[in-house]
């Protein structure tokens, strides 16, 4: 019988490397925009490459198995040089943190974390628009510590309401129903507003599309429906195995009548539509069928430190080197992240949905888990 082999590429140490960038001191101005004109407002950090579940879009058991080198301890950013970058990160202009993983919820007193980030002020003066993304196997257990350290929303990774279907997903036997529990406590905990995000897989869970929208209707809750995407290089990814959300949007709309609605904020990554009987929203994330790289505002700061400027990178910009060198100043570090997103040229799924990549773009990619989603 033939086996099905995956090559695992660990790009991590590869990359670790100080930025080529002058260390000339700059003071943020609460604005700093690319190449392209996109400003820096959305920040996602993963504080854990780690994940108990094994989904196969994500983290393939073949790929991810007991041996797997995860990242020591020491290797991961700290809580105070988490805090200490993500507050030049504000400073520059970023409202909305997602912490991410892996699973975030297994990092150890993440709730410090949040109460850290939480004392942060956008240049504006408000909070910041603080979340997570979980797949909510601990979330009955921490939705009130959580919320009491500060947190304001969770979005929950969900694809599939069916039991068995969601156990072969999470490909470790988990079952949906605490994952529902999860969610139920983060309601109850005011994590206010709850997503749900489902990756769609034509012929492994896009007969969950409907059953999924109709319990999540009149919940209060906003399903997403996410086009199956070719991020890292351990997934297999087959376009055919793609469902574009034109067809989602179809199926849904045997059984309920939707109406598009605005987006809500600029950069946004889900095309909005409401029940038309009043019933809520849905959201697509299309991704592969129509990339939204035009107003891409989003960083991504991995597990060790490493800047990245889109989710397709192959390589990072080594802050971690920066906070460590005791003789590097938050004015210098500040003046590098400017200077880093200022050339940012990324646009990765406009360009593979026009099929003109550059060669580097094929080249080997990181995984998902390391930089987080
Ligand atoms: P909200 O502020 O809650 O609307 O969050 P969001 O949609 O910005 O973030 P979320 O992490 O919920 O994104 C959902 C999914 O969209 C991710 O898990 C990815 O699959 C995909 N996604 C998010 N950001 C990007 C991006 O910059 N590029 C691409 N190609 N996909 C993205
Ligand atoms: N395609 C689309 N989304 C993915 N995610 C992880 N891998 C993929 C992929 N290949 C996203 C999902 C999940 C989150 C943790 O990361 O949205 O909910
Ligand atoms: Fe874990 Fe989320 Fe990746 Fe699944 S998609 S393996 S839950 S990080
Ligand atoms: Fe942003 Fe890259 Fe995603 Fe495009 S592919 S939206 S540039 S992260």
């Amino acid at each position: 019988m033939a086996e099905r082999s995956i090559p695992l590429i660990d790009l991590r140490a590869a990359q670790r490397q100080r930025p080529a960038i002058s260390l000339d001191p700059i003071a943020p101005s609460g604005h700093v925009a690319d190449a392209r004109g996109r400003e820096l407002r959305d920040l996602r950090i993963s504080v854990t490459d780690r994940c108990n579940f094994r989904c196969s879009y994500c983290m393939p058991k073949e790929v991810f198995g007991k041996d797997h080198p995860f990242l020591p301890h020491a290797e991961l950013l700290s809580f105070e040089e988490i805090t200490r970058l993500a507050k030049l990160f504000v400073a520059h202009g970023v409202h909305k943190i997602r912490l991410t993983g892996g699973e975030p919820l297994l990092r150890k007193n993440i709730e410090r974390l949040i109460e850290m980030l939480a004392a942060l002020r956008t240049v504006d003066g408000t909070p910041l628009d603080l979340t997570l993304t979980t797949n909510a196997s601990l979330l009955a257990r921490k939705a009130r510590s959580l919320r009491d350290a500060g947190l304001q929303r969770v979005t929950v990774s969900l694809d599939a309401l069916d039991d068995a279907v969601f156990r072969r997903m999470n490909d470790v036997d988990f079952p949906v129903a605490d994952v529902l529990a999860g969610i139920e406590a983060a309601q109850a905990a005011g994590l206010a507003p709850i997503k749900v995000n489902m990756v769609v897989k034509r012929g492994t869970n896009d007969q969950e599309i409907v059953p999924m929208a109709r319990h999540f209707r009149s919940s209060g809750i906003a399903l997403r429906f996410i086009e199956y995407m070719d991020v890292g290089a351990t997934n297999g990814w087959r376009m055919d195995e793609v469902l574009p959300s034109a067809e989602v949007r179809a199926r849904l709309a045997e059984h309920f009548e939707l109406r598009p609605l605005d987006a809500s904020a600029p950069g946004e990554t889900a095309e909005r539509w409401a029940y038309a009987d009043g019933a809520g929203e849905v959201g697509f994330i299309s991704s592969v069928t129509q990339a939204f790289c035009g107003d891409c505002n989003r960083a991504r700061l991995s597990t060790e430190g490493q800047l990245y400027l889109c989710l397709f990178a192959s390589r990072g910009h080594d802050l971690r080197a920066l906070l460590r060198d005791p003789a590097v100043s938050d004015a210098q570090i500040a003046g590098a992240i400017a200077r880093i997103w200022h050339v940012r040229q990324d646009r990765y799924s406009e360009l593979r949905g026009r099929a003109e990549l550059p060669p580097e773009a094929r080249e080997r990619r990181v995984e998902m888990s390391y930089i987080g989603g």
